[in-house]
């Protein structure tokens, strides 16, 4: 497929459209072994070989981000009212992306962006048991006891209780640190394990997602491209 030498650049994460072009134009991208001197040539991405500072780069079906999803942002590709988690991408990676999964509109984290299907619906089947971690800030002292509850399942008004989840006691007092540990997606389904034993979420955070982890240095409304070793992980 003939696509222009920035917009593929910037699509595998290279830098931003403007990044690329100086790139180019500074002589470090070089296609077919050739120096390229126009950020608008076309390339065929499936074709051509090209690199960056003599470095290669492989021919990305698909694309993988991890965005450190903002509060007041919500998981979807287009909404009337709110900002949605893909105008934190520029418009020339952003193109077929769609969230992997939901995250509340005041909930913050790891959110994984991508157009491979198939690897959403592994990430999100209910067969799968994909683990998630939340760092959680809860309104009041959680116990041991609590974490006992989550050990076993607890009933959150659904069919069946839910699965057995890991909480972690960070810190407590009349606001309590913890990070909970859950295996699958329901429905607000932090908040409502919280909310069966009487407590309040006052803040929440996804740290990790499967093989994920969300990089300290990615802060709130950033992204980045999944590095090799995190696709290598995913199997992709
Ligand atoms: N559980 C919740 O309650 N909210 C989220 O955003 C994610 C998990």
């Amino acid at each position: 497929m003939s696509v222009r030498l920035d917009k593929y650049l910037a699509g595998l994460g290279v830098g931003t459209r403007s990044e690329v072009k100086k790139k180019v134009r500074a002589g470090q991208v070089t296609v077919n072994g050739v120096s390229a001197v126009r950020p608008e040539m076309k390339i065929d991405e499936t074709a051509d070989e090209v690199c960056v500072n003599g470095e290669k780069l492989t021919y990305a079906r698909f694309a993988y981000y991890l965005l450190h999803k903002p509060a007041g942002c919500v998981c979807a590709v287009s909404d009337r009212v709110h900002r949605t988690v893909l105008d934190y991408l520029p418009d020339t990676v952003r193109g077929g992306l769609f969230p992997v999964g939901r995250l509340d509109l005041d909930t913050e984290g790891l959110l994984l962006l991508t157009d491979d299907g198939a690897l959403a619906h592994a990430l999100l089947s209910p067969a799968k048991h994909v683990k998630k971690t939340y760092y959680v800030k809860v309104d009041g002292e959680v116990t041991d006891e609590e974490a006992c509850l989550f050990r076993r399942g607890i009933d959150i008004g659904d069919d069946k209780p839910t699965l057995p989840a890991e909480l972690v006691i960070l810190s407590g007092g009349r606001a309590s640190e913890a990070e909970l540990t859950i295996s699958e997606g329901r429905y607000h389904q932090v908040k409502r394990m919280f909310a069966a034993v009487g407590k309040e979420v006052v803040y929440l955070k996804r740290i990790a997602m499967g093989p994920l982890v969300l990089p300290e240095d990615l802060k709130p409304g950033q992204y980045r491209p999944l590095t090799k070793e995190e696709r290598a992980a995913l199997g992709r």
